[in-house]
């Protein structure tokens, strides 16, 4: 199967992204990948449910919803009433995480779990059951447009051959952060089945291009 490719809006306009949104679509995406913030959990702070509601109606493709918010399962219904298909939370950021995983399947959105690149991924015999992507940040999170971290490369394979052990091969396994040509074919050797990108994309020549530039 061939890589997803799932842009971040975090690099679009955001005195346009109902645009944005749409010209994403038009442009090859698979999924449009959307960035909150809460300016606590990571110094950053974007946009909440009514922005992903707002938007929603611009794309028919998968919204794949990357909170980087303190105690997220405080806010799951409001993602998944805004339009959310897929929603994945912080291992760092909810106490009882298998809980807050249930929970989001439970509302009715397909389920993520995401590491910083300092957090071990050794839980993931313990929830593997509950989800259905794992998210492999490659950068620390709040920021587009940092550098990728290449000890992260270790951390994708890790997880690949985990979730092997276990029979969940098909879990997804996205990349955040620092994602272009060249670390998308390094993290895509190493077992990485979705690509997030913002400034790539946003900063080739044109969508079309940003986005097809990364199924190597
Ligand atoms: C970082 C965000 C990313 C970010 C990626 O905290 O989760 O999705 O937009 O941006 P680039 O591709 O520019 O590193
Ligand atoms: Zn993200």
């Amino acid at each position: 199967m061939s890589v997803l490719i799932a842009p971040s809006i975090l690099s679009g306009d955001f005195a346009n992204l109902g645009q944005t949104v749409e010209d994403l679509q038009a442009s090859g995406a698979d999924w449009i990948h959307v960035d909150v913030m809460d300016g606590c959990f990571v110094p950053n702070l974007t946009i909440g449910p009514q922005v992903v509601a707002a938007l929603r109606p611009y794309a028919k493709i998968p919204f794949d919803v990357h909170l980087m918010i303190a105690q997220p399962e405080r806010s799951i219904d409001h993602y998944v009433r805004a339009g959310a298909d897929r929603i994945t939370v912080h291992a760092e950021a909810t106490v009882h995480l298998q809980r807050t995983l249930t929970a989001i399947r439970e509302a009715g959105a397909k389920v993520g779990v995401a590491f910083n690149p300092s957090t071990s991924v050794e839980i993931l015999p313990y929830i593997a059951d509950v989800i259905d992507l794992v998210l492999v940040m490659t950068v620390n999170p709040g920021f587009g447009g940092q550098s990728f971290i290449p000890a992260t490369l270790h951390k994708i394979k890790s997880v690949h051959e985990k979730l092997r052990e276990l029979g969940r091969e098909s879990v997804e396994i996205e990349v955040d952060g620092g994602v272009n040509e060249q670390t998308a074919r390094l993290c895509t050797e190493a077992g990485a089945t979705v690509l997030v990108a913002g400034s790539h994309v946003f900063s080739a020549p044109s969508l079309a291009h940003g986005i097809t530039s990364l199924r190597v």
